[in-house]
């Protein structure tokens, strides 16, 4: 389980010889096994925040606590590690290998990890099981429903059992049933692993699922409720 810290981050991007602001002073805590909505405008920073965040991106300043850890001062191959060993993704449109079935997609990122060595079937059976796509496993990505598609990218982003699930927009490119299924599994693995999610939606409904809301808007917090 992970606390995270953000203080006061700001996040410049230049464009030729313009310097946009994405992030302006965002400060934020995020308590242990958390559930944790972004919300705000197109162009208010939600991807910004959430890139750096999982150690996808660096801000311009500021810092990064991953249990009192301040992890702002790592270079580019110590962030990757890190990122890689404790941080999962979930995206819009949900990143799959075309090539690769649903089994071999959720095992994919033991593959790729050293520290992942050995048989990854009981493991990778079992959080298929947990999202409910266990029937599906030999399945290739485009034999699926889009809801069953983000449900593979959760089994995928849990499957290293990680400190946090970062996902941007999950639920951009489902219909509202598919949408509220995809939350209830994210709530449940929450609950039963005690994962911290942190997800960004302009979604009313997505919203709801959320024990905390957080708006940006301008690259600020503007509420927490
Ligand atoms: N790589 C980049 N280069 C330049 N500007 C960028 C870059 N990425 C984001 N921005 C700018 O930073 C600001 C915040 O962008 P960001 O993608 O974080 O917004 P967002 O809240 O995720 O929006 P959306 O809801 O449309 O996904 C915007 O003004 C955007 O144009
Ligand atoms: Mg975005």
């Amino acid at each position: 389980m992970v606390n995270i810290r953000v203080e006061d981050l700001i996040k410049d991007y230049k464009v030729g010889d313009i310097t946009v602001r994405a992030l302006n002073g965002v400060s934020l805590d995020i308590k242990e096994s958390s559930f944790i909505s972004i919300a705000g405008p197109s162009g208010s920073g939600k991807t910004t925040l959430l890139n750096i965040i999982g150690c996808l991106d660096k801000s311009t300043n500021g810092d990064l606590f991953f249990n009192d850890k301040n992890i702002t001062g790592y270079d580019d191959n110590r962030l990757t590690s890190f990122r890689n060993d404790n941080i999962g993704f979930i995206f819009q449109d949900f990143n799959l290998i075309p090539v690769l079935t649903v089994y071999e997609n959720v095992e994919f990122p033991l593959c790729i990890n050293p520290k992942f060595k050995g048989n990854h079937k009981k493991n990778v059976e079992e959080i298929l099981k947990m999202v409910g796509i266990f029937e599906l496993k030999d399945r290739l990505p485009k034999e699926l429903s889009g809801g069953q598609k983000q449900r593979v990218a959760i089994a995928r982003a849990l499957i290293k059992k990680p400190l946090i699930v970062l996902a941007d927009e999950p639920t951009a490119n489902l219909d509202s049933d598919n949408a509220k299924n995809v939350m209830e599994i994210m709530k449940q693995m929450n609950r039963d692993l005690k994962t911290t999610f942190l997800f960004s939606t302009h979604d009313k409904l997505v919203m709801d699922f959320a024990e905390k809301i957080i708006h940006l808007r301008d690259g600020k917090i503007v509420e927490e409720n």
